[in-house]
Parts: C-alpha cells; sequence; structure tokens
C-alpha cells in the first residue's frame, strides 16, 4: 500500500484581481500516490499554475481540503519545519527563483547553509553537471544566460534540496529536444532510486505520455473526469 503524497478535496484557488478575489480553481478533487509521476494538461490559461502554487504553499488564497506528504495544510500559514524543503517548485518563468542581483552559486548554495549541508560548492557544480551546464556558470547572475539555461538551474536548485514532492511547471519548455530527454531522464532516474513524487505541467503531450503514470486534463479551472 503506498501513501498519498497529495491529497486535495474540494479545492478552490482564487487570486486577487482589482480589489477581489477571483476563483480560477474548482473543486479539484485529487489524490497523487508517492512515487508517482502525475500530468496536467490543458489550455492556457485553465489553471494549472495557480494550482501548483497552492501546492508549493505560495498562494494563500485556496479552500477546501490538502494534505501533502502526510501533514494536513491550512490556508494562510506558511510551510515549515522540513515541508519546507520537501515540497520544490520549478517555476513556469525560472527567473521566479533565481535572485536576479546574485550570482547562480549564492542563490543555489543559500538553502544548502541553512541545512548545514557539507561540500555545497561540489554539490551545486555537480548539479550542474547532471544538466550539462559548464561549472563555471556557477559565478555567473541570471540574466547572464539563455532561457534553457536558466530552466536548466532552476531543476538542479530545486533537486539540490533532495525534494519529495516535486512541482514541475512546464520545465523543459525552452530545451531542445536532446538536453529536454537529458533532464527527463535524469528526474526518471531520481523518481526510480527514491520515493520521490513528481506532478509536471506541460502542453507536450510526448514529454506527458514519456514521464507520467496518469495524467489529468484541466479545462477552465476543473479537472475533466476520467483521470487515466
Ligand atoms: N497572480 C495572479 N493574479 C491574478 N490572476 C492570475 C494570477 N495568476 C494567474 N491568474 C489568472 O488565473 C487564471 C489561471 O491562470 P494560470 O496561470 O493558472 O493558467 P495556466 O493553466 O498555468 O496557463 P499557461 O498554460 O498559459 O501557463 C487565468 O485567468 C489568469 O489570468
Ligand atoms: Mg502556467
Amino acid at each position: 500500500m503506498s501513501l498519498a503524497a497529495v491529497r486535495l478535496t474540494h479545492l478552490e484557488v482564487a487570486h486577487r484581481q482589482g480589489g477581489r478575489l477571483e476563483t480560477v480553481v474548482h473543486d479539484i478533487n485529487l489524490t497523487i500516490n508517492t512515487g508517482e509521476c502525475f500530468g496536467l494538461v490543458g489550455p492556457s490559461g485553465c489553471g494549472k499554475s495557480s494550482l501548483l502554487w497552492v501546492l508549493a504553499g505560495l498562494n494563500a488564497h485556496w479552500r477546501g481540503g490538502m494534505s501533502l506528504l502526510g501533514h494536513q495544510i491550512a490556508p494562510g500559514h506558511p510551510f515549515t519545519g522540513p515541508l519546507r524543503r520537501e515540497v520544490q517548485m520549478v517555476f513556469q518563468d525560472p527567473y521566479s527563483s533565481l535572485h536576479p542581483k546574485h550570482k547562480l552559486l549564492r542563490t543555489l548554495a543559500e538553502p544548502l547553509k541553512l541545512l548545514k549541508e557539507a561540500d555545497i560548492t561540489d554539490k551545486i557544480i555537480d548539479g550542474f553537471r547532471q544538466v550539462g551546464l559548464d561549472s563555471a556558470m556557477i559565478d555567473r547572475y541570471p540574466h547572464q544566460l539563455s532561457g534553457g539555461q536558466r530552466q536548466r538551474v532552476a531543476i538542479v536548485r530545486a533537486l539540490l534540496l533532495r525534494p519529495k514532492l516535486l512541482l514541475l511547471d512546464e520545465p523543459t519548455s525552452a530545451l531542445d529536444m536532446s538536453v529536454q530527454a537529458e533532464i527527463l531522464n535524469l528526474l526518471n532516474d531520481l523518481k526510480a532510486r527514491s520515493d520521490l513524487t513528481l506532478v509536471l505541467v506541460s502542453h507536450d503531450r510526448d514529454v506527458i505520455d514519456h514521464m507520467c503514470d496518469r495524467a489529468a486534463v484541466m479545462d477552465q479551472g476543473r479537472i475533466q473526469p476520467n483521470v487515466g
């Protein structure tokens, strides 16, 4: 029997638009098992990123039930303790997780220092190599990278924290086929070696088919029936 990594009941997500809250995700009921890769597809604006942001603890405007990695979550309470490391997100816009005025080494090292990890620079260099980036790039600023290179750094940033739940929002959209395959294989390896659970948003049906055990189609803020 596998424990659920994500359990959502009647989840609603809203955004502040103008002076009021607008609900953009409606009545999500979903269980994602530990070790599963769950795909999320659907047209632009249907609410995929909005759902992921709530799973990452980054939007307090939600209602319903949510439990992540066995922890019951309440709206408006930032993740504390191990959950802060265990749930990581790779954003659709990789700038979101990279401080614009800090070199990549500093940004990636910061959370590892807080965790009192050893050999931090070596680990970061190793991570860069794993995603096909030259290790000299650790001394660059985010704007000195291409979009695809930034995406890869964002993936390294998340993986260095050894998450148990990894939320990926179009993580390979700016990558060419060969680099994309390399990254997806890396994620698949991690999933096979650990009990890593993945939630993967992609507009690319091939990526979803290659990676995911199950996938759901979202439309206008709702998950369509017959998840399979
Ligand atoms: N920060 C925000 N503030 C206000 N409204 C938002 C915000 N983010 C998203 N929205 C709105 O919420 C709805 C869902 O957007 P969301 O970004 O979740 O869609 P998506 O499925 O990720 O689309 P895409 O495939 O284009 O990334 C849209 O109507 C969007 O305009
Ligand atoms: Mg999005």
